[in-house]
């Protein structure tokens, strides 16, 4: 295929306006959003969703979520209800994704939803993002810009890494301010439920809607078996959570102030949000020092706001590989 090299685009008028010209070709580019770097391609497009597939390694039966400059756009392609309007405008340009039922004739690729009669829709705060939305004039379908079960990108050198070279291109926004991806409300099945944890805390969301929101059960809505812990962002060393003292040879990563002799740390100061932000460029980090067949001990994040979805990737990131 064409893209032998992936061009590094400076977020300007101009290289926003190549990236939406290489996605009306069909091709590929991934592009900042407040969570991390996503890999865009055209929604409607079965070819270019192929492509998307194929460049990840990701497994068909996986949907990808249809990112959208507005609510109005997102109306075009889902049913809303009261409980999909109420939380759009709380949350919207935000981290947050809804699955909702698929719209008659919405024009999305059934590879992006998979089949499923539902569709994930999200519409991202990233001004880049909004930016390339705007130029393309369509919705997007962009899955994390990394390898399928590798560690998400939040910086566009970490996208190089695992992308270049089969991908087109890079829009540089530099590195994304929430660092963990948007939180996925289910709302299709009648019952509203917590498909993700991510960027926006679930204690918000439930706020929001006036009461708690439902595990996932095993229907449509989740891809994956339940309880099933599927391994995820998965750094080459082997890791260990919940450690407050390491064991030698481990590299240590930190969290808050008495973690004296941490390598690393993903807040001193034991803010969820700083480390949610730092969290992806850490593990990676860790897995640079720890080494081929290294080890990796995370120390304990409360399982409060953001630290539900840093403890959620830290244990897909230690579950046994397949
Ligand atoms: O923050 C984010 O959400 C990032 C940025 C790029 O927007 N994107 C992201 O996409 O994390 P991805 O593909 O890595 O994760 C999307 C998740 C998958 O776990 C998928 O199973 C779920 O969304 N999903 C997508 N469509 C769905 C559907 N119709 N029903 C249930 N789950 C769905
Ligand atoms: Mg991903």
């Amino acid at each position: 295929m064409r893209q032998a090299a992936t061009a590094l685009l400076p977020a300007t008028p101009e290289g926003i306006g190549r990236a939406a010209a290489l996605l009306r070709e069909g091709g590929l580019v991934a592009f900042p959003t407040e969570t991390v770097y996503g890999l865009g391609g055209d929604a409607r497009s079965d070819m270019a969703v192929a492509r998307i597939f194929e460049a990840k390694g990701r497994p068909r039966f996986n949907p990808l979520i249809a990112h959208l400059p507005d609510v109005a756009a997102a109306r075009a392609v889902a049913d809303f209800d009261n409980r999909a309007e109420r939380l759009a405008s709380a949350f919207w340009p935000g981290p947050l994704t809804l699955v909702l039922p698929l719209r008659a004739g919405a024009g999305v690729s059934p590879l992006v939803t998979a089949g499923h009669d539902t569709v994930a829709v999200r519409v991202p705060a990233h001004p880049v993002a909004q930016a390339l939305l705007a130029a393309f004039g369509g919705p997007l379908a962009a899955p994390s810009a990394n390898p399928s079960g590798r560690v998400s990108p939040t910086r566009p050198g970490h996208v190089l890494d695992g992308l270049g070279g089969r991908i087109d291109a890079v829009l540089d926004g530099g590195a994304c301010a929430v660092g963990v991806e948007s939180t996925i409300v289910g709302l299709a099945g009648g019952v509203a439920r917590l498909l993700r944890p991510g960027g926006i805390p679930a204690e918000a969301l439930e706020a929001c809607l006036g009461g708690s929101l439902a595990p996932p059960d095993a229907g449509p809505e989740r891809p994956n078996a339940p309880g099933q812990l599927e391994s995820h962002y998965a750094p080459e060393a082997r890791l260990r959570l919940g450690v407050t003292a390491p064991a030698p040879g481990e590299v240590w990563v930190g969290f808050g102030p008495r973690c004296a002799g941490a390598a690393l740390n993903l807040s001193e100061a034991g803010d969820p949000v700083e480390a949610a932000a730092r969290l992806f460029h850490l593990l990676r980090e860790a897995d640079r020092l720890a080494g081929p067949a290294g080890r990796i001990a995370f120390a304990p994040v409360p399982e409060r706001g953001l630290g539900r979805a840093i403890n959620d990737r830290l244990r897909r990131a230690a579950a046994p590989r397949p």
